[in-house]
C-alpha cells in the first residue's frame, strides 16, 4: 500500500493526549483509483456499525459503487466534484433511515447517528490507511431518484469517496493549493464553559 508523502501537518497542533488519529485524518482529493480488498471494505461498514444511535436504532446505510455502477455513482455528482472524485476507489452514499424502527415515529436524531457511522467509518479507512473525502456537492434529486428512496422516509445526506491518497498532479490547480490538512477554530469557540 503506497502512500504519497509530504504531507504537511504543521497546521494540526493540538492538546498533548490527543490521539493522532484524529489531527492526522483528513480528506485529499487526489486518490488513486486502485481496488480496495473487499475484506477492507467490510471492514469499514463494520466500523461503523457499531456506532451509537439513538433507541440503537442504527438508522445509517452506506450505498456504494461497484466496478459497474462507479461512472452512474460519478454522474450523481457535481461537476467540480467530479474533476476528482473520479481517481476514487469507490463513490458513495449516506443515507439515514428517518423513522424509528420500533415505533415509526420521526427519528430526527437519524442524521446525527448517521454522522456517528460516518466519522466511524472514516477513522476506520484512516486506521487502514485510506482516506475518505465527504461531498455534499450531489445531484440529490438523482440520488434519490437511483437509489429508489423516498424522502418521507429517507433523506440523502451526502456522498463520499474513498481511497489511497493518489498523485496532487491529476488536480487542477485550484485543487493542489487545497491539498493539505485544514486547521481548526481555536478551542474555546466549540467547548463553552461560561454561564449563558
Ligand atoms: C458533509 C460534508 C460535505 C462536504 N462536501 C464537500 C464537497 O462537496 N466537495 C469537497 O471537495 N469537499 C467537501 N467536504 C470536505 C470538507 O471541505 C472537509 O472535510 C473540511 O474542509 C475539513 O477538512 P478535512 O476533512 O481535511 O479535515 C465535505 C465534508 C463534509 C463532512
Amino acid at each position: 500500500m503506497t502512500e504519497i508523502a509530504n504531507v504537511d501537518f504543521s497546521n494540526r497542533q493540538s492538546l498533548p493526549g490527543v490521539d493522532p488519529q484524529f489531527t492526522h485524518r483528513w480528506s485529499p482529493r487526489a486518490m488513486q483509483r486502485t481496488a480496495i480488498p473487499q475484506d477492507d471494505l467490510a471492514a469499514l461498514f463494520e466500523a461503523a456499525r457499531w456506532s451509537p444511535s439513538c433507541f440503537n436504532d442504527q438508522p445509517w446505510r452506506f450505498y456504494t459503487s461497484t466496478d459497474s455502477t462507479f461512472d452512474t455513482y460519478l454522474n450523481l455528482l457535481n461537476a467540480s466534484n467530479q474533476t476528482w472524485a473520479k481517481n476514487a476507489a469507490l463513490l458513495g452514499f449516506i443515507v439515514s433511515r428517518q423513522h424509528f424502527r420500533h415505533n415509526g415515529k420521526p427519528n430526527v436524531h437519524a442524521d446525527f447517528d448517521a454522522g456517528a457511522g460516518w466519522m466511524a467509518l472514516t477513522l476506520q479507512a484512516h486506521r487502514l490507511g485510506y482516506h475518505t473525502h465527504g461531498m455534499a456537492g450531489v445531484n440529490y434529486d438523482a440520488v434519490y431518484e437511483y437509489l429508489g428512496l423516498e424522502r418521507e422516509n429517507f433523506r440523502v445526506i451526502c456522498g463520499f469517496a474513498l481511497g489511497l491518497r493518489g498523485d496532487p498532479a491529476t488536480l487542477t490547480q485550484e485543487q493542489q493549493a487545497k491539498e493539505t490538512p485544514s486547521g481548526r477554530v481555536p478551542l474555546n469557540e466549540i467547548w463553552i464553559t461560561a454561564d449563558r
